[in-house]
């Protein structure tokens, strides 16, 4: 007879307990199981996350595009603490700066104070730098977590590296934050200070391995939804090896695609485009490319080529050299929120035309011009991308990119060694100055002995 009585009615019948038992045998046996591959999956991360911290990382690896936030996506402002997220899988306490030794005062910039300094335990030269960690609104160090947040996350050639963070503690009041500093690879010059010492230009073929190394860099950072929103000369590093690496990530940002609403007081003004001159709060990585066609007139001239006095002067610098912009040439320009407080003139044909030229780069050829031109496009649309400009006929015709291995040392300002003074009315052209220190003639002209001079191009001999 069948019993419609549950199966689980008689607790007491030997055989439901029985069952019952079994059951709760296997319940436990299988939580201590998924404990165990718990306990395990920790296990290998922790080895996989130290083995990725002690092993050096291979240069090329990117690190994993950021996630979109729904924030930027609705296009928020900027602040907003939230959106930084670290890609580590544990925390701990920083090292101590006392690790490092000291040296010599680099540069103070903006956003903090740069250091020469040796590491104690291994004698390795490093460049330390304070951050300003100046709190916002919300209590939180956004500029210095931003630009260590970036800089953590590169790994590429042409991005400076960063070692470690070390801080002092205690040397603050507890309601501040304890100094926090970058540890970074050192490198002997920046290309400001290094073209303030240049005698003449770098050499065409000079020029474009410097831009070449500067586009793969920016190429990297845009690949990886990062904007510099920096660029310029003087954060841009140059080691004796001939390499190139971009630097201060202190106004860096990651976005997004739909573009956020960024803000506008973002790159120093002889750098910046003219969309952010006009108020644009849309703009993108096209910012990243005018600065580094203003990089590359100052590498040809050894000046940048805006010197704007302020926003309205550096406007009207850029239209000088590049005319007054069209309605045709650049349909959004009269939407622009300062396009009317400036009174733009726009020329539909009547304005000043562009004299960018080779008069003004007789170093360039037609091909080097084109290039130039295109990345001051007054049109943000009309710039191209960094990848698209790596292939350019620029770098692929004569003369080549110098080879790293060739490029030439200079003396370092940095590293306190003893440099030439610019422009001094005796100074002599390169190559007849039989009286200058010898040191100083191989430091600034090696690699360069076998390179004809002349405007336009250079050729080497033998
Ligand atoms: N890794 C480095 N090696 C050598 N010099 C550096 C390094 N980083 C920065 N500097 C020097 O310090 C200056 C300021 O550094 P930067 O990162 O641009 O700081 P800031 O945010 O204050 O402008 C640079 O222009 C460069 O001269
Ligand atoms: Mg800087």
């Amino acid at each position: 007879m069948t019993s419609n009585a549950s199966k689980w009615a008689n607790d007491d019948d030997e055989e439901t307990a029985a069952a019952l038992a079994l059951r709760k045998r296997e319940k436990e046996e299988k939580k201590r199981f998924k404990e165990e591959k718990a306990r395990k999956a920790a296990a290998a991360l922790q080895a996989a996350d130290h083995s990725t911290s002690q092993e050096p990382t291979p240069e090329s690896e990117r690190p994993s595009k950021r996630q979109r936030t729904s924030e930027e996506q609705n296009g928020t402002s900027e602040e907003g603490a939230h959106l930084l997220h670290f890609p580590t899988s544990k925390f701990g306490a920083c090292r101590h700066v006392d690790e490092y030794e000291l040296l010599n005062n680099i540069e103070e910039g903006g956003y903090g104070v740069v250091s020469r300094a040796r590491t104690k335990a291994s004698g390795e030269i490093v460049a330390l730098k304070k951050l300003k960690m100046t709190l916002s609104r919300d209590g939180f160090p956004i500029s210095g977590l931003r630009e260590i947040q970036i800089i953590r996350a590169c790994r590429h050639d042409n991005v400076v590296k960063l070692l470690e963070v070390v801080t002092k503690p205690g040397s603050k009041s507890r309601s501040k934050l304890n100094d926090t500093y970058l540890v970074l690879e050192f490198l002997e010059h920046d290309l400001k200070t290094l073209l303030e010492d240049l005698i003449e230009p770098f050499s065409p073929s000079e020029t474009k391995a410097l831009l070449l190394q500067i586009v793969s860099g920016v190429e990297y950072l845009h690949s990886n939804w990062i904007i510099h929103r920096d660029l310029k000369t003087s954060n841009i590093l140059l080691n004796n090896r001939g390499e190139l690496k971009l630097a201060d990530f202190g106004i860096s940002r990651y976005t997004s695609s739909p573009r956020p609403k960024l803000t506008t007081s973002v790159v120093t003004l002889w750098y910046r485009a003219p969309e952010l001159l006009l108020g644009a709060e849309d703009y993108h990585f096209e910012i990243d490319i005018w600065s580094i066609g203003c990089i590359f007139a100052e590498l040809l001239t050894t000046k940048p080529p805006f010197q704007g006095r302020n926003e309205v002067d550096q406007l009207s610098q850029i239209f000088d050299l590049l005319g007054t912009p069209t309605k045709q040439a650049w349909p959004s320009v009269t939407s622009l929120p300062n396009a009317k407080d400036l009174q733009l003139v726009l020329s539909e044909g009547k304005g000043k035309p562009s004299t960018l030229g080779l008069s003004k780069f007789p170093c360039l050829t037609t091909s080097g011009l084109a290039l130039l031109s295109s990345l001051l496009s007054m049109n943000p649309a009309g710039r191209p991308s960094a990848g698209e400009i790596l292939p350019d006929m620029y770098f692929t015709e004569d003369p080549r990119p110098k080879a790293k291995a060739m490029f030439p040392t200079f003396p370092s300002k940095a590293g306190q060694e003893k440099r030439r003074r610019r422009a001094s009315p005796q100074a002599p052209a390169r190559g007849n100055a039989p009286k200058l220190d010898e040191a100083e003639v191989e430091g600034i002209f090696a690699g360069r002995e076998h390179e004809e001079r002349g405007a336009g191009f250079s050729l080497r001999l033998g």
